[in-house]
């Protein structure tokens, strides 16, 4: 058992309330990893937690976080994948948001040296979100072309990267002083204000190849 503080949301709402409150950690159940916890995020899905909005979320009161980086402090049963003191990083979905938290060993992974620990802590949330869509939703293959709703922004700039890293071309809805930075990384933006998008081309491409209307689609 250790000692740490800990943030938790007591009531949810527009107006929840926060505290910071000290308490135990037990010792970390065979196949998890203690962590030292030097960076969280505030993510989009932890203001929606703090609101009591976000899908089966726990009841109150709940330590936000919802990715972490850190360094290993304790191994328990059976963990040998890190040593103390190595510096990595998880998607933890609750308990960022404090001095300490374990995890389980399978879903922790290195951080490499010399990586900014703070653009790291960052992407977790993002870049899972789109790596999932791509590779084990749309199953997007070198040469196919992909329309990104949100294309500016953090889950759409993950996705047009990585689209791009596997060979697809990227096109996508955006605001149009976003156009010019998303045409430097190799994007071909649409306005979303402008009507043209849905009625030419969105519609275009659904009513011409049978598409439905999703977040993402296989063109
Ligand atoms: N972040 C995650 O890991 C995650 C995980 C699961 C689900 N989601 C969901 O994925 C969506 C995007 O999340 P995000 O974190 O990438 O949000 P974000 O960083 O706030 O980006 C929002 C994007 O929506 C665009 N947008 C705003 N109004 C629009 C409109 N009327 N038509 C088309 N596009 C419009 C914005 O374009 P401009 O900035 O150019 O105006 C921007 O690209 C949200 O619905 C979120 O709940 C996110």
């Amino acid at each position: 058992m250790s000692k740490m503080k800990k943030v938790v949301i007591t009531e949810f709402g527009d107006e929840s309330k926060l505290a910071t409150v000290e308490g135990d950690l037990p010792d970390p159940a065979a196949g998890e990893v203690q962590l030292s916890v030097e960076y969280s995020i505030v993510s989009g899905s932890d203001v929606n937690m703090s609101r009591g909005t976000y899908p089966f979320q726990k009841e109150a009161p709940l330590t936000p976080g919802y990715s972490v980086v850190g360094k290993v402090r304790v191994n328990g049963k059976g963990c040998t994948k890190f040593k103390v003191g190595d510096r990595v990083a998880c998607l933890s979905k609750y308990d960022g948001h404090a001095e300490l938290i374990n995890l389980p060993e399978r879903f922790v992974v290195r951080v490499p040296d010399g990586v900014d620990l703070k653009p790291a802590v960052s992407l977790l949330l993002d870049w899972l979100t789109a790596y999932q869509m791509l590779h084990h939703a749309a199953h997007i293959k070198s040469g196919q072309k992909i329309f990104v709703h949100g294309l500016s922004g953090g889950v759409g700039v993950a996705l047009l990267s990585l689209g791009r890293t596997q060979g697809a071309q990227v096109f996508g809805a955006a605001s149009l002083p976003k156009h010019e930075e998303l045409c430097k990384l190799g994007a071909v933006p649409f306005d979303y204000s402008k009507r043209e998008l849905d009625h030419r081309h969105a519609g275009t491409w659904r009513n011409g190849r049978g598409l439905r209307s999703t977040r993402l689609r296989k063109l």
